[in-house]
């Protein structure tokens, strides 16, 4: 096989984001492969060590792989994204860019290899059970499956329950003295700050991305200056929702839902018909507020690099 694994310099973006279109076997992922390449590619670098490598036959890209170490655990390798072009699949390309990332992510401290989403920054949870021949690579090269993820797909046409008005159920929170409203850019450091303080998770730079990306936005619950909740979207990915939290004291006052909704009103304005609520979580409480269903499911999977060169 005359095909180099090279690490790939910020001006291949463009080719990368061209090959993705083509290898993303599943139209919602190829769509959005301009933003997929962006958060894992760019955004992610800001937060963490980020392996962009391709695979080259006399210049032209025929495969990708975008690894990164977890900012969590610095012991974990993430594969955020492996594709290679269709028309050169089964010739062991995704075999040796998965184990040159191997390779560089054990030298980088990684004991563990994992295909799963590498949060605040992932496309995907693990790999979807129809990409079956990833599947199958990932069996092959030794990987094993130890849990299953999965989204909601909320539908957003005209009349879908997630649709369905919120003004009743923010009337009853104004009596309450609850205000409900859009966050703004400078509303960032107070939602960071309770998203932190509540849930114990960093998730600031999920909500950068959706106050500061044209596709995402976020909406806020608040009483005497206080936040009780909030709900963001377009963060990865345009057609993603989330993350979102209600304060514990405040669960079961409709906040939630009421965010939720705000949220999906805003993306189905932009032109999307169906909307992902990723890497759930209560799966009741999207069913009942946004009618939602369980759509695409993902594998997770790890393999063990030490020992390795
Ligand atoms: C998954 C993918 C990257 C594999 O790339 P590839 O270059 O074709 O993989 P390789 O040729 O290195 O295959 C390695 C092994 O995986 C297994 N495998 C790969 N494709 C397979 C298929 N279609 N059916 C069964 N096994 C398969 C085989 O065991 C293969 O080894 P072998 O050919 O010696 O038997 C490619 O199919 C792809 O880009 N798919 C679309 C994008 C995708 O699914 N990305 C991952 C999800 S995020």
């Amino acid at each position: 096989m005359d095909v180099e694994i090279i690490e790939l310099g910020p001006d291949r973006l463009p080719a990368v984001v061209d090959l993705c279109r083509r290898a993303l076997d599943l139209p919602e992922d190829s769509a959005e492969a301009a933003a997929i390449v962006d958060t894992l590619a760019v955004r992610a670098a800001a937060d963490r060590p980020v392996l962009p490598l391709g695979a080259v036959r006399g210049g032209e890209l025929l495969g990708v792989l975008l690894g990164s170490v977890s900012q969590r655990d610095p012991r974990h390798g993430h594969v955020d994204l492996l594709a290679v072009a269709p028309e050169v699949r089964r010739q062991g390309i995704g075999r040796a860019l998965l184990a040159e990332a191997e390779r560089r992510l054990a030298g980088l401290g990684a004991g563990e290899l994992l295909l799963v989403g590498n949060p605040p920054h992932y496309a995907w949870p693990g790999i979807d059970v129809r990409y079956t021949p990833a599947v199958c690579a990932a069996l092959r090269l030794g990987y094993q499956q130890d849990r299953t993820a999965w989204n909601m797909t909320a539908d957003l046409a005209e009349g879908s329950a997630a649709l369905r008005s919120t003004e009743a159920a923010e009337r009853r929170l104004a009596d309450a003295g609850v205000t409900v409203r859009r966050a703004e850019r400078g509303d960032l450091p107070a939602l960071a700050a309770f998203a932190r303080t509540t849930f114990g998770g960093a998730w600031d730079s999920e909500l950068a991305g959706s106050l500061d990306r044209p596709e995402g936005g976020a909406h806020l619950a608040e009483r005497d200056g206080e936040i009780l909740g909030f709900a963001a979207y377009g963060s990865t990915r345009p057609s993603w929702f989330g993350p979102m939290g209600t304060a514990p004291a405040a669960e079961g006052s409709g906040i939630g839902g009421v965010l939720l909704r705000r949220c999906l009103r805003d993306q189905a304005a932009t032109g999307l018909n169906t909307a992902q609520i990723g890497w759930v979580g209560p799966v009741p409480f999207y069913a009942n507020a946004a009618g939602a269903r369980i759509e695409r499911v993902f594998f997770l999977y790890r393999k063990a690099l030490t020992g390795q060169e």
